[in-house]
């Protein structure tokens, strides 16, 4: 609650790396709409509108209100006593760094959680949903490509903020094995674009690839998809008209970006020419591509399956460096690197 918008929009950046946010303004009339977990309340309690504003907030809030941190001008003991008196669990000068007020709250509302983990937990929730409804959509031949975007943020703090070993803690819990690897890859993808020091805006299109790479699987057989066991010939011929088909699923929704829709038909081309489905080859497949392809591979290998034991890191790595010829050697080895820093280490994956 603000009666400084300019203020609320720096606050409500800080506050969406962990949770939605919504501002409401002293002036206008708002009502809730759903579930309030805690509240920023930064207003001057001297105007008249503001107490008219928290004394709405409190009744709307019930008789047991979440959390509320109030930014405070003045930080005399009277005004204190007068925002505890509207509910203050507790209170900051006004001009608190937003990520630092936003982390009070954090601790208020969520005692057992760091604020890294809670932007790690974001970004899988937000990814992990996108997925089953981007699935669920697909299997009718189109998806929401806006939808996509909204994922991306939450993706890139998390690996930002948490590494990969805090993602793949939180993304091995996944229990479906598709969604698992997508948001995998989209790990994978965006630990190796941040350590290459690739451009946010570069960093959104591959996450965005990532997410949606395997969206083609929306419409191949449950029983071949989810087979326990290794697939048949014929099933596997099945199983790789996944690339082709999410390429269309992507086409047929529109305003895909082309980056996203390349990776999601050539992630499984090889430099030799020996991949699929178009038999690609060298410079006919892109950078892009050929990182994603890398992460996606490395994914596959050290995902538990019930036909295989999971690769170690290091296992995983060998098997990439022997692919000489199918994939760029400089780039795994730059992968290698990103995937073996202290925030990188697959941890589970080694035990
Ligand atoms: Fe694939
Ligand atoms: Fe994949």
């Amino acid at each position: 609650m603000t009666d400084r918008p300019d203020h609320g929009h720096s606050l409500k950046g800080a506050v969406e790396r962990i949770a939605d946010c919504r501002i409401v303004v002293t002036t206008q009339p708002w009502w809730l709409t759903g579930p309030v977990l805690g509240v920023i309340v930064n207003v001057k309690l001297s105007r008249p509108q503001s107490h008219a504003c928290l004394t709405w907030l409190k009744q709307q809030l019930g008789p047991q209100p979440p959390p509320a941190l109030f930014l405070t001008e003045d930080t005399t003991s009277a005004a204190l006593r007068e925002a505890r008196a509207f509910g203050a669990a507790a209170c900051l000068p006004v001009y608190t760094e937003p990520r630092v007020a936003v982390a009070a709250l954090a601790r208020l509302v969520y005692p057992h959680d760091t604020v890294t983990d809670l932007i790690v937990g974001r970004g899988v929730a937000r990814a992990g949903r996108l997925l089953e409804d981007m699935f669920h959509t697909a299997e009718a031949g189109a998806v929401n490509i806006a939808a996509v975007e909204d994922a991306l943020e939450p993706v890139l703090n998390a690996i930002q903020e948490g590494g990969l070993t805090r993602w793949l803690d939180v993304v091995w819990e996944h229990d479906d094995t598709t969604f698992q690897h997508c948001l995998l890859v989209a790990g994978l993808t965006t630990a190796f674009s941040q350590s290459l020091g690739l451009s946010r805006t570069d960093q959104h299109q591959m996450a965005r690839g990532a997410l949606v790479h395997d969206v083609g699987k929306a419409q191949i057989p449950l029983a071949i998809l989810n087979k326990p066991g290794k697939l048949e010939a014929d099933e596997m011929a099945v199983m790789r008209t996944h690339a082709a088909l999410g390429y269309g699923i992507l086409k047929s929704s529109g305003n895909c970006d082309p980056v996203a829709l390349a990776v999601t038909r050539h992630h499984h081309e090889m430099l030799d020419g020996s991949g699929y489905p178009d038999r690609l080859s060298s410079d006919a497949i892109a950078d892009p591509i050929r990182l994603l392809t890398i992460c996606d591979i490395y994914a596959a290998l050290i995902e538990r399956r019930p036909y295989k034991a999971p690769y170690s890191s290091a296992d995983a790595m060998r098997v990439l460096e022997g692919m000489g010829g199918k994939l760029e050697g400089a780039l795994v080895q730059a992968f290698g690197k990103a995937v073996a820093s202290p925030s990188g280490s697959p941890s589970r994956a080694v035990a």
